[in-house]
């Protein structure tokens, strides 16, 4: 079992150092944000994530598991470095490498001889290279690992990977690497570090383009009355196809799926290129978003309608509101002239102009419409009587196509799903 240190305790590193600590592996967690390396150092979890909190507290029970805001330290220590750091989009479109650089160029001198340091961020295409003259040390190898995690499962995603990805240019540093996840019965692809880098970007990308796909078909099927429940569940038993990623709903977004695309398409760029499909799959997502907000508009006919949002997250099973088509839709509203006022299971806080509600009953109050934008499992068992009595209006938009459009029907609501 290996020393290692996760640099970067977000989402994505904190999965990663609870997931090893429970492999076996003694992990330390290193980050900048004083605030969360005491909530963790205490053990609590700075965010929602289903299982994060009993494999936090193992860690810290069997001491395998520490955390520290002295970066430098830390990964003098290890054999192995993991950064999970943020890659936000940055202006021309590419992911952003300035915390990758900040955080490499300050460690660089204080790593241990012989270690391995392992990208797990999303990294343009390259930056094992960059990252490796940043350190300019003979003596410590640089390996690509891209990360495939979706929030909400992210603890079940780690101990069950479809495939690990393993980026390196020499044999040596590839099986270090593979070594760290020898208990996971997993395929792993092992191949060069542009090559590795990539397939996060055409993984991402690809989904983003199958839920495009699927709302594009949602739009066919509103037009010829065909119902998109149906269609997809015939096309999705297709093995080649399958049912993953391919529902309609009212756009994606969150963290990743915004800025891989753009990278991708940016990188299509700088080789001369337009990555078509792609364009078009953003095109779809831009077009859902706009089409959520003319249903809900259209349910009402008040010049600023009051309108109730069930779900803010991007996703359910998670507090990351992180580029949300929920928000994006509740601020179009806004701009429209509309008062928004929202509930999300997970959200406490006022988002901007969006007042958030701690109850979803309350949120209707006197609402004109009711959005539900979120497939939390909890909104289809709230009751659409009661939710009739809080409201003045008696529309509803299922943009995740969850509620029972009978019960809403037999409760006077005019029920609007996405392609149903
Ligand atoms: N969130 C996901 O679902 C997901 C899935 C797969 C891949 N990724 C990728 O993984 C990377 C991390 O994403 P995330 O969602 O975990 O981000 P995050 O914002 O949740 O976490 C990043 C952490 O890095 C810390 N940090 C910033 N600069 C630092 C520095 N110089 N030294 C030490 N710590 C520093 C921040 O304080 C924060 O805690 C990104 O590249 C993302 O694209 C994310």
């Amino acid at each position: 079992m290996s020393q290692v240190c996760v640099v970067g305790t977000g989402y994505v590193g904190l999965t990663t150092a609870v997931g090893l600590a429970h492999l076996g592996h003694t992990v330390i967690g290193a980050d900048i944000n004083d605030e969360k390396i005491a909530t963790l150092q205490a053990g609590g979890v700075p965010f929602v994530e289903e299982g994060m909190a009993d494999l936090l507290a193992e860690g810290l029970r069997r001491k395998r598991l520490s955390f520290t805001t002295d970066v430098a330290t830390a990964v003098s220590k290890a054999e192995f470095v993991l950064l999970c750091l943020p890659t936000p989009q940055g202006a021309d479109g590419n992911a952003d490498l300035s915390a990758v650089r900040a955080a490499v160029k300050s460690m660089a001198r204080h790593l241990a001889a012989d270690s391995v340091v392992i990208t797990k961020s999303t990294v343009p295409v390259g930056s094992a290279f960059e990252i490796t003259t940043l350190i300019d040390r003979g003596d410590v190898m640089v390996v690509s690992n891209p990360e495939f995690l979706r929030e909400g499962t992210a603890i079940h995603d780690f101990m069950h990977p479809d495939r690990i990805v393993i980026g390196a240019q020499d044999q040596a540093a590839a099986a270090r690497a593979v070594s760290l996840y020898l208990k996971l019965a997993a395929p792993i692809v092992v191949t060069d570090p542009v090559s590795a880098e990539i397939i996060k970007y055409v993984a991402n990308s690809f989904l983003a383009t199958k839920i495009s796909y699927a709302n594009a078909v949602a739009r066919l099927c509103e037009e010829t009355s065909a119902d998109v429940r149906d269609v997809l569940l015939g096309v999705g038993y297709d093995t080649r196809i399958g049912h993953e990623f391919l529902k309609p709903g009212p756009g994606w977004g969150g963290s990743c799926f915004p800025k891989d695309t753009q990278a991708l398409l940016s990188l299509a760029r700088q080789y001369g290129f337009e990555f078509e499909p792609l364009v078009g799959a953003v095109a779809v997502n831009d077009q859902q978003k706009a089409r959520v907000v003319d249903k809900i508009m259209k349910l009402t006919d008040k010049k600023n309608p009051v309108v109730g949002i069930w779900g803010l997250t991007f996703k359910a099973r998670t507090d990351d509101i992180r580029d949300s088509p929920s928000i994006a839709i509740a601020e179009a509203l806004i701009e429209r002239g509309a008062k928004v006022v929202g509930y999300d299971p997970t959200v406490e806080n006022e988002i901007g102009q969006i007042t958030v509600s701690s109850d979803p009953y309350a949120a209707l109050d006197g609402a004109d419409v009711l959005a539900v934008l979120t497939e939390w499992e909890e909104f289809r068992w709230l009751d659409a009587e009661k939710a009739a009595e809080a409201m003045r209006g008696r529309g509803v938009v299922d943009a995740r196509n969850i509620l029972s459009r009978s019960n809403w029907e037999h409760a006077g609501f005019e029920y609007v799903g996405i392609g149903t």
